[in-house]
């Protein structure tokens, strides 16, 4: 058994993917299942932590025991959800596949095919960066912030490149492909520090890889 290293800590993940709808019946979205940041947010549970879950369309995940779920479904409403909940934590843990862009308009009424015409292109727009947002204007000093990043090559480089731009403590780095950790029950990852530290996490189970990083969240908080 843990010792419960995150007691009195409030700690913010978010999980699942963002779906941006065109209409009332489609959207953009994205494969993650959520299951990564579900177990964060068990294992941050169990460390004793009282634990506010952000879930954007994970379907089918149960509710983490004693956890503070709160729904969501565009990066829109993610956003609010995880500036609302972090204004008290000490820690957030963005591991949401949060959509980049969302459709510039959104059809109230079912977007219909029309004889002999071509279809209307999809015009999109920039969501807000949330990671970047929360890590540049902190709710509190010593606010521990860690971003995931999902890369297909050159993970190091690309990995630092992000963690620079995004102004978080910790990145997260999976490599990912077309059978890689997407909806899988197991994870592979580079943790990259701010000050420059690199943690490889072996392949092996998502609660493993959120213990790692609950760690390394723990020996920043002092
Ligand atoms: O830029 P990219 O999408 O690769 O960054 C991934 C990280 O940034 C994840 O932690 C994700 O939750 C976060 N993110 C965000 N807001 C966005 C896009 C990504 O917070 N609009």
């Amino acid at each position: 058994v843990r010792e419960p290293d995150l007691a009195g800590r409030h700690v913010v993940v978010s999980a699942g993917g963002t779906r941006e709808p065109l209409d009332p019946v489609r959207f953009l979205g994205n494969r993650s299942s959520g299951k990564q940041g579900y177990a964060l947010a068990r294992t941050a549970a169990a460390r004793g932590a009282r634990v506010t879950l952000v879930a954007a369309n994970a379907t089918g995940l149960p509710d983490p025991a004693g956890v503070d779920v709160v729904p969501v479904g565009t990066a829109v409403q993610l956003r609010e959800a995880v500036l609302k909940a972090a204004a008290d934590a000490d820690a957030v843990v963005m591991a949401a596949a949060v959509a980049d862009f969302r459709p510039a308009v959104y059809a109230a009424g079912k977007i219909k095919k029309k004889d002999g015409q071509e279809p209307e292109p999809i015009v999109l727009v920039r969501n807000p960066d949330i990671l970047a947002e929360i890590s540049a204007d902190r709710a509190r000093s010593g606010q521990v912030i860690v971003g995931f990043a999902a890369e297909t090559d050159d993970v190091l480089a690309n990995g630092r490149t992000k963690l620079a731009r995004k102004g978080c403590d910790l990145l997260v780095v999976n490599e990912v492909g077309e059978r890689k950790t997407f909806g899988s029950e197991e994870n592979e990852a580079l943790v990259l520090g701010a000050d420059g530290s690199e943690t490889p996490v072996p392949h092996g189970p998502k609660e493993a890889l959120a213990d790692t990083v609950w760690d390394l969240v723990a020996a920043r908080l002092g």
